[in-house]
């Protein structure tokens, strides 16, 4: 990768949080989220001091998708039955895509059927056992493209270079960003999510979800986007081959959602289901139909999280 082309983008991750749509209340909250000393109530009562964000939260959820059988009024409450990694991706998400919705129309559909698809299949995977944290997984399902936003919002010209080069030349979108960038949305979006303390069961598969064989054969990883030493300043390994499950199902969500033209990600193409994810899943053809049939009605739901 080219140096300067490097900090360039580091440097505008990191001012991330400058976005003009993102509550001042978040850069706190991030912080407080991760230190387990702090009580939900101080956060809770933290959060109530931006109106429309906790409006936003309690609506959430109080929507069907979550089914609560009463009607939940406090905040902190809604802290404890979503989860902090939940809500904290409910937070960044939603004020995120608040301004997506201009950049890059169909993007927060699609992101957000990619999040409830993702927990739809791990909790059938699950089946009552808890081998898979369904939260972190509608978390990075959530946040798998939130690079392609970073990119657009940020460079402009780079990304409309990527569109055009995608539509004449008929490349992969990754690969087309790779060429113009150097990094693709995936490379942006784990960049984002470390800088933001999400734990490696998230930024693992938002940095693998269009490479899941990389991460599955552990080959190249290091070499390819010299990521060891990036993280080395953090002194923090961010991805792991231990969520290889959760790569895979996010990598599969994604693909689902291109496939039933919910949403848009900006691409039109759709990458091929590999066998290695249907492998690592331990599911068959009869059970990815099924989840087809169930997770389609998942599109009613969208307007409930505007
Ligand atoms: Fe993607
Ligand atoms: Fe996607």
């Amino acid at each position: 990768m080219k140096k300067d082309k490097f900090d360039e983008i580091m440097s505008a991750i990191k001012s991330t949080y400058s976005l003009p749509s993102l509550p001042e209340v978040i850069n706190k909250i991030n912080d407080l989220m991760d230190d387990d000393t702090v009580s939900v109530n101080y956060i809770g009562n933290l959060m109530t001091k931006d109106i429309s964000l906790s409006a936003k939260i309690l609506k959430i959820v109080n929507s069907p998708y979550y089914g609560f059988p009463q009607r939940i009024y406090n905040l902190n409450h809604a802290l404890v039955l979503l989860g902090s990694n939940t809500l904290k991706s409910i937070i960044i998400t939603s004020s995120i895509f608040d301004l997506m919705k201009d950049v890059m129309k169909g993007l927060w559909e699609h992101s957000l059927f990619c999040g409830l698809t993702a927990k739809y299949i791990a909790k059938q995977i699950n089946n009552g056992k808890q081998i898979i944290d369904e939260d972190l997984v509608f978390s990075a399902g959530l946040l798998h493209d939130i690079g392609k936003l970073i990119i657009a919002i940020k460079f402009k010209d780079d990304f409309n270079a990527v569109i055009k080069l995608a539509q004449e030349e008929k490349k992969i979108y990754v690969e087309a960003e790779k060429e113009v960038l150097s990094v693709s949305h995936a490379d942006v979006g784990y960049y984002l999510t470390r800088e933001w303390n999400y734990p490696a069961s998230i930024c693992t598969p938002i940095r693998f979800h269009h490479e899941f064989l990389m991460l599955y054969s552990n080959e190249n990883i290091d070499k390819n986007y010299n990521i060891k030493s990036i993280t080395n300043n953090k002194n923090k390994l961010y991805y792991s081959k231990n969520y290889v499950i959760e790569t895979a199902i996010i990598n599969l969500s994604d693909i689902l959602a291109k496939s039933l033209g919910i949403g848009f990600s900006g691409s039109i193409y759709v990458d091929e289901i590999k066998n290695e994810i249907m492998e690592v899943l331990s599911i068959d053809l009869a059970f990815l139909k099924k989840i087809i049939e169930e997770i389609y009605y998942f599109k009613d739901e969208l307007n409930v999280f505007n």
